[in-house]
């Protein structure tokens, strides 16, 4: 084998070390951001949203504890539910855990209604099961009231009036 050769068989060796290193601490540093908590949940748990720039109708989502959190500003004509509305400010708001009761798929917001696709599961726009598999309503997370932000993971006293009508 001759010199040349070998120089060259030793420069590709090394380079495909070098481009398989480099791939390596990436994939560590990808390995790692997913292990990571949230900076939120870092916090002992708790998410905390502003909900003043939440606009009428509009349909906010979170994560709080790896689960997809449904915040919905209602309009004035959407129906009042006294056993489920947040009520921050005079604006009333759905709050709960977008997880289908049935068996937790996360159901899409359509027309006023949270539907379900995995087995056509209906939720009206208070989060209560109105047609379908699921067995119950929406959960509604613990939460505290604290100005006009929303701390999801505290107990206040808005989420316990919630849970005794319940
Ligand atoms: S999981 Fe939603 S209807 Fe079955």
């Amino acid at each position: 084998m001759s010199v040349e050769k070998n120089d060259r068989r030793n420069f590709i060796g090394m380079s495909f070390g070098a481009v398989a290193a480099v791939g390596g601490i990436f994939s560590l540093v990808a390995l790692k951001k997913t292990w990571d908590p949230l900076p939120s949940v870092k916090a002992a748990g708790f998410t905390t949203v502003d909900l003043s720039p939440i606009k009428d109708g509009e349909l906010y989502q979170v994560e709080w504890r790896k689960k997809p959190i449904f915040i919905l500003k209602k309009t004035a004509d959407m129906k009042n539910d006294a056993k489920r509305d947040v009520v921050v400010g005079g604006a009333r708001y759905t709050v709960c855990i977008g997880l289908c009761t049935h068996l937790g798929c996360i159901p899409s917001y359509k027309g006023g209604q949270f539907v379900c696709a995995c087995h056509g599961g209906i939720f009206d726009v208070s989060g209560n099961n109105i047609f379908g598999p699921p067995p119950r309503p929406l959960d509604i997370p613990p939460f505290k009231i604290d100005g006009t932000k929303l701390v999801l993971g505290e107990t206040g006293p808005e989420y316990e009036k919630l849970v005794s009508q319940a």
